[in-house]
């Protein structure tokens, strides 16, 4: 039975009104408590910024270059990460539990390389994302392609079954081999899925207007790494996102595909949390670089 004995009525019922904090994010504070919720857990709320490691390329490229062992080369990147972006089957088999990142989870998928990629269907059932305690569900628009329409239509079923279950989607552009990847065209691509209710936006970087990207677009963007470039420049192509408007980047190849990649993670980190620049940025890698490289003293 409760204990009874001595309830005591409150008394302290002064001071002005309660402090409300802002929502960080754009476009967002509207969302239910459930959805700013789990996208705390992938944008860190002090600065509504966000370092998520992709490495879902498997659910249509197989075991890329960097991905073949995702427990050797994924999970001892995993606490630098703000957020994971993976597939159901690589969470299960390879991520712990315990990792305490932001999950967002691979939910489109299809074809293979092989074959046409924008013909995707959903991949995940959204009790299944419930209950791998999913912070986000990604999945693929593709403007312009062969199977825009239907791609459009997965991603606003989706949103309609995260929206009932608290869970952001993330509408991931994906640019055909025919599309001119300039700022026309991404403005396009990122505006449509944000319409059509996404939560957040995966894009590319362009050099040219990309702040017009951003600023159009009603809802945060991060961006994709890309195919593997050089370590300086990948940093300096996060660095100018951030600067103009980008909340976070999601980078896979650039970083697992690296000499270095926990040094390369935590330049990255230092670009989008820190505010270095891609000169600061590239010397902290060399310095975690060449510290791994150091021998171990006996
Ligand atoms: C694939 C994806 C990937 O997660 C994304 O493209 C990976 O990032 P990167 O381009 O940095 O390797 O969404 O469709």
């Amino acid at each position: 039975m409760a204990d009874l004995d001595d309830l005591r009525d409150g008394t302290d019922f002064t001071g002005g009104e309660t402090v409300r904090s802002d929502f960080p994010l754009k476009g967002l504070a509207g969302q239910d408590w459930g959805m700013r919720a789990r996208l705390s857990r992938i944008f860190n709320p002090a600065d509504g910024k966000t370092v998520m490691l992709a490495f879902d390329h498997g659910y249509f490229q197989g075991p890329t270059s960097g991905l073949e062992r995702l427990d050797r080369s994924i999970v001892p990147l995993v606490p630098q990460a703000d957020a994971l972006m993976c597939t159901r089957g690589a969470l299960r088999t390879t991520i712990p539990a315990t990792n305490g990142k932001g999950i967002v989870l691979r939910a489109s998928g299809g074809p293979s390389v092989l074959k046409e990629l924008s013909d995707e269907e959903i991949t995940v059932g959204i009790d299944d994302a419930v209950r791998l305690d999913a912070a986000a569900l990604a999945i693929q628009v593709f403007i312009g392609g062969e199977h825009e329409t239907k791609s459009i239509k997965n991603m606003s079923t989706l949103v309609d079954q995260g929206q009932s279950a608290g869970i952001p989607v993330l509408g991931v552009t994906a640019v055909g081999k025919d599309m001119v990847r300039d700022a026309r065209y991404f403005r396009l691509a990122t505006r449509i899925p944000a319409e059509l209710g996404a939560s957040f936006i995966k894009t590319y970087y362009v050099e040219k207007d990309f702040e017009t990207i951003t600023s159009a677009c009603p809802v945060p963007i991060i961006i994709a790494g890309g195919k593997k470039v050089a370590e300086k420049e990948a940093l300096t192509v996060a660095y100018r996102a951030i600067d103009q408007g980008a909340a976070g980047v999601d980078m896979g190849r650039n970083v697992f595909q690296s000499e270095h990649p926990a040094a390369m993670l935590a330049a990255v980190r230092g670009v989008v949390h820190d505010g270095l620049t891609p000169d600061e940025a590239f010397e902290l890698f060399e310095q975690l670089s060449h510290a791994a490289l150091a021998p171990v003293s006996l």
